[in-house]
């Protein structure tokens, strides 16, 4: 089958086109033929090296994909071929607190990914593709949309009239617009761009701020909240845009730390996180649980997930560059082709 692999830890370059063995899968396993994956910002950290509990090389890289299954391991009674899934992020976070088991069951970091003719999940790893998605759209929803539903949900509690801060228009904000607006929650979005701003408004945002134009965006971020402040803020962003994170966010709210788009230099600790009563919890994709109840959520809602632009297999990595020069708006999804 064909195969990109990450073969060292120095970037894009390193992710090279290789012919490898099409997998069997063993007890409890599905082989899928990959028909759409798509890219996260993580892909980029994986190429880079350093992804923490999760670095191994060579990887086949990329966790999110959707495909048909091809066939199963022994004892594998939810799944048969013909079915359509996606896997989730983590293969052995099935449900509850994140265990051992789950922390290295990354797929395409810590186990080998989906950027490959075909790929292995484990069964309860699995999940089905609703009707209404194509295999493009559900390609983007492991990793992207399951972390900004444990944000929403299982961080922080969403309920109808709650007001969220989204930063940037990347895979994570524009699931997070969409999951928040479903829910009934006001949306405030940022981003460097009034192009993106005017397309996330014409999906439901109902504030946006340009953080080039308004660098102390914190503030308009108060002034829109008259004062409050908002309830949860999805935190992608990291060095210099956290303390900014805090200041938004009123009584009680939440940082919901998941990103580091802008590097991991320490924060310095303000005193309003304590005067407030912040819960600043990181958050780490999800489990299975996690990605069955927002899949159930977007089908009652019918909520299509927002492509930028499909790429085809050889073309890989122009995904990843245009990844890195962050021109997307929503998600990048490379479709196989054969
Ligand atoms: N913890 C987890 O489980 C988890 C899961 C998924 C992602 N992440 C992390 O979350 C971050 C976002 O991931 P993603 O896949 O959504 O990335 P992405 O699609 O690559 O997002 C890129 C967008 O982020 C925005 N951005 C960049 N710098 C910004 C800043 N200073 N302030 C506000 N927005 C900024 C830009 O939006 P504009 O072009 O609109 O300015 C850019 O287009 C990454 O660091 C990723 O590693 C973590």
């Amino acid at each position: 089958m064909r195969a990109y692999q990450v073969v060292e830890p120095n970037g894009i370059e390193a992710i090279q086109q290789v012919e490898l063995e099409t997998p069997t899968p063993g007890p409890g396993e599905i082989l899928v033929k990959m028909k759409a994956c798509s890219l996260n910002y993580r892909d980029l950290l994986v190429a880079n090296g350093g992804y923490v509990r999760n670095d191994v090389r060579p990887i086949i890289p990329v966790s999110d994909g959707a495909g048909e299954v091809v066939s199963v391991g022994a004892g594998v009674n939810g799944f048969k071929p013909g079915d359509r899934v996606i896997g989730n992020f983590f293969q052995h976070w099935v449900d509850g607190q994140m265990g051992d088991a789950g922390l290295t069951s990354a797929l395409g970091g810590a186990i080998n990914g989906v950027l490959a003719d075909y790929f292995i999940l484990h069964e309860e790893g699995t999940v089905k593709i609703p009707d209404y998605l194509s295999y493009a759209e559900a390609a983007t929803l492991p990793c992207a949309a399951t972390t900004a539903w444990h944000a929403l949900v299982d961080v922080g509690g969403i309920k109808p009239g709650d007001t969220i801060l989204l930063l940037g228009t990347g895979g994570v904000s524009i699931f997070g617009l969409q999951l928040a607006k479903a829910m009934g929650a006001e949306v405030i979005i940022t981003s460097s761009s009034d192009e993106k701003l005017a397309r996330a408004k014409a999906m439901g945002a109902d504030h946006t701020i340009n953080y080039k134009t308004f660098p102390d965006w914190e503030q308009k971020v108060l002034e829109i909240t008259q004062g409050r402040g908002v309830n949860n803020v999805l935190e992608v962003g990291g060095a210099g845009t956290f303390e900014k994170s805090v200041a938004s966010v009123g009584v009680n709210g939440t940082v919901s730390v998941i990103g580091i788009l802008t590097g991991l230099e320490s924060p310095t600790l303000s005193l309003m996180t304590i005067f407030n009563l912040l819960h600043i919890q990181g958050v780490y994709v999800g489990s299975v649980a996690m990605l069955k109840a927002m899949v159930a959520l977007m089908e009652k809602h019918q909520l299509h997930p927002v492509i930028d632009h499909c790429y085809s297999f050889s073309d890989a990595m122009q995904a990843y560059q245009q990844l890195a020069s962050a021109g997307h708006f929503g998600k990048l999804v490379i479709e196989n082709d054969q």
